[in-house]
């Protein structure tokens, strides 16, 4: 380069100069060879400014000459321009090409809590029985919750509730959080006629807290009322249920005895079960579980409910349903299930797809 003002070959300077126009790889490398070339200090105006001191009968030509070299390698600039800002363009939007017949990107999996599942799978083997879901507020009336469940103000019963009570509502009645789901038998015998069948799965409250037991948590309860439903059709329903929960076909159950005012009389449901070697294992393995409390609805029950108990008669069970998804999950303890830690959900959830599959009809 240093040596082209000088170079008289104007053929070899047209050559070289287009040589470095081609060469140059991108448009800041082409600015650097137009800046060399034609700018201020460039070759080529730096021989069209020197014309002086050429001999005055060759000025003509040699005007001629630099005029052509300087047509020649703008041009060729140009041209290079062109091609390089193309190529440029062609490459961002290759870099920036979008496939649209891919697949679209799953979004980050969710998980169906346990409780969740568990109502779902409740639900699914009471509906092909028969029931239908009903459902009442958290917050009740000292009435349903206990009043109209034969459970007066000076109850004992109420000492084993733990009950959260709340300041009385604008009619000026005693609220509570309510204790248990059994107010919705109450809402339900109060607001329809028999025949009666349904559940009622939903929250409830007691101030408790241990690796057994969580200020909140669930029941479902259950309730048939006609005219001839007696305790061996309780048995056989809750048979029903649980070896289609837990998915054993011959799940033993045991009737024992048991107190609640609400029903006479009352029971509460063991299934088989073995604790050897410190596992617990559901089945006909000789020990027992306790599961669930139950009973033929009482007579007072009924009639503050305004169903004529001359005449109607049924039965009436609850139970825990962290209690029975623990055992069904093999989840150890009870105030996991509200941590709301995603580890956890992760492990212990289900899939928005896993839908239960438990009809009575897997168990047969
Ligand atoms: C009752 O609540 C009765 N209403 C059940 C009933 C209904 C009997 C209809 C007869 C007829 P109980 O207080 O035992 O019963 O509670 C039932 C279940 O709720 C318990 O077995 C347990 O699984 C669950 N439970 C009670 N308290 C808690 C708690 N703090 N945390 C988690 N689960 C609890
Ligand atoms: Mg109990």
């Amino acid at each position: 380069m240093t040596d082209l003002t000088a170079n008289d070959d104007l053929e070899a300077l047209r050559t070289q100069l287009l040589e470095r126009v081609a060469q140059a790889t991108d448009e800041s490398a082409l600015e650097q060879v137009r800046v060399e070339t034609l700018g201020k200090k460039g070759v080529i105006t730096l021989r069209m400014a020197s014309l002086g001191q050429v001999a005055p009968e060759l000025r003509r030509e040699v005007g001629q000459a630099n005029n052509a070299l300087k047509n020649a390698i703008s041009e060729a600039i140009a041209l290079r321009q062109t091609a390089l800002a193309g190529a440029a363009r062609t490459a961002k939007l290759a870099a920036e090409r979008v496939d649209v017949t891919l697949p679209a990107a799953p979004e980050a999996e969710g998980h169906v809590h346990p409780i969740s599942q568990t109502i779902e799978e409740i639900t699914q083997i009471f509906a092909e029985m028969g029931f239908t879901v009903a459902e009442g507020p958290e917050i009740e009336s000292d009435f349903n919750n206990f009043a109209a469940l034969n459970i007066p103000p000076e109850h004992p019963a109420r000492q084993m509730h733990d009950t959260f009570y709340l300041p009385p509502g604008a009619d000026g009645a005693a609220r509570v959080l309510r204790t248990h789901t059994s107010p919705v038998q109450v809402r339900t015998m109060l607001n329809s006629k028999p025949p009666i069948r349904i559940i009622a799965p939903g929250r409830t409250y007691r101030s408790d807290y241990d690796m057994t037991h969580t200020p909140m948590f669930h029941q479902v309860e259950g309730l048939v009322i006609d005219e001839s439903t007696h305790m061996g059709h309780l048995r056989g329903c809750l048979t029903e249920f649980l070896r289609a929960f837990f998915q054993i076909d011959d799940l033993p159950l045991r009737f024992r005895p048991s107190f609640f005012p609400f029903t006479e009389p009352s029971a509460e449901v063991d299934i088989g079960c073995s604790r050897k070697g410190g596992q617990l294992k559901l089945g006909n393995h000789g020990d027992w579980l306790e599961i669930l409390g139950c009973g033929m609805v009482h007579p007072k029950v009924l009639d503050m409910c305004g169903i004529d108990s001359t005449r109607y008669q049924g039965f009436a069970f609850g139970m825990g349903i962290e209690r029975i998804a623990m055992l069904k999950y093999g989840i150890p303890d009870l105030r996991t299930f509200f941590d709301a830690d995603l580890r956890w959900l992760r492990h212990h959830g289900f899939s928005f797809l896993d839908q239960p599959s438990l009809g009575l009809g897997l168990t047969r």
